[in-house]
């Protein structure tokens, strides 16, 4: 049985990232004192400083750091960095969160991560769950989001000043959640982890859609014409790298991509798929 302090202090990792930064604030409105985790002090860490957070600068792959970092908080959010080695940032966290005995952790996964996966990093974070939830004598609770609807809406400024949505997920559909409502519901696991326990979440966005059926809505929202494409590969990953996007985030992206294409594929021509292939 987990022990369930009233206001514990909560730490969040990646704390300037898309839904770090949102647990952080909604942790914060709900008076929970919170620890942030940065990279190196910035605009971004400041904005932490300025809502109430105590921002501490800690390499997620020392285990030194994290382990300082990580002194007189009892529950923590959990983010894995998108990094090659992310099993050995995940092996830090674990021996940090042993040494100082938290309470309990809610991590963050995604909805593909599988044993056998062909993405390197699909993988790993499947092999990041497997090693948060033997930790003995803390409450570990998954949370489980797929593809993000922020990666959508990084293409708005597109749309509204060129009239050009393009697209990389052709007609495949998704709900998307948003990176507040993934924060929502981690809030939600880390306000009463005892409850939760061993359990995986999987929050979703209200409707199933194409990017195509995105740019429909763009377009009424906006009022003036949109055009919806498929983006060439090597436009997309030419745009990321320019955008500072590592040649790891970008590869792991194109052999999810490839999945899906395999997978309509399949159902096109009424193939069973193979197992692990959703
Ligand atoms: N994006 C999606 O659609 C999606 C969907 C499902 C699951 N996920 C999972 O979400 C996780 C995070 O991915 P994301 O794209 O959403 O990124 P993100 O959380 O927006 O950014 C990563 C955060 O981690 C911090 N960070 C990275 N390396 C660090 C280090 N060595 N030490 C300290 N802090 C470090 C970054 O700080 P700096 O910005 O200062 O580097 C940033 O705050 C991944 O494990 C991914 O599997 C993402």
């Amino acid at each position: 049985m987990v022990h369930v302090s009233h206001r514990p202090k909560i730490l969040v990792t990646g704390a300037t990232g898309k839904t770090g930064r949102a647990v952080v604030a909604q942790l914060l409105e709900k008076g929970f004192p919170v620890r942030a985790i940065v990279r190196s002090r910035d605009t971004r860490s400041q904005r932490l400083d300025r809502l109430g957070a105590e921002t501490v600068v800690a390499d997620m792959f020392d285990v030194d750091r994290m382990t300082a970092a990580m002194q007189g908080t009892v529950r923590a959010y959990y983010c894995p960095p998108m990094h090659p080695l992310m099993i050995q940032s995940a092996a830090v966290f674990v021996t940090a969160a042993k040494a100082v005995k938290l309470e309990a952790i809610v991590g963050l996964s995604q909805w593909t991560a599988s044993a056998n996966h062909p993405s390197l990093h699909t993988r790993q974070v499947w092999l990041v769950e497997q090693m948060l939830a033997a930790i003995p004598d803390i409450a570990y609770v998954n949370l489980n989001p797929g593809y993000f609807v922020d990666n959508y809406l990084r293409l708005i400024d597109f749309a509204s000043l060129l009239g050009l949505f393009p697209i990389l997920t052709g007609h495949s559909r998704n709900a998307p959640p948003s990176n507040e409502d993934i924060a929502r519901v981690a809030v939600a696991l880390l306000m009463a982890p005892d409850r939760y326990a061993g359990k995986r979440f999987r929050p979703t966005g209200s409707k199933l859609m194409s990017a195509y059926d995105m740019a429909g809505v763009i377009r009424k929202v906006l009022g003036s014409p949109v055009f919806a494409f498929d983006l060439p590969w090597w436009m997309f990953e030419r745009a990321a790298r320019l955008q500072g996007v590592s040649a790891f985030e970008v590869g792991s992206l194109l052999v999810k991509l490839l999945r899906i294409g395999y997978a309509l594929l399949c159902n096109l021509i009424s193939f069973p798929l193979p197992p692990g292939i959703t």
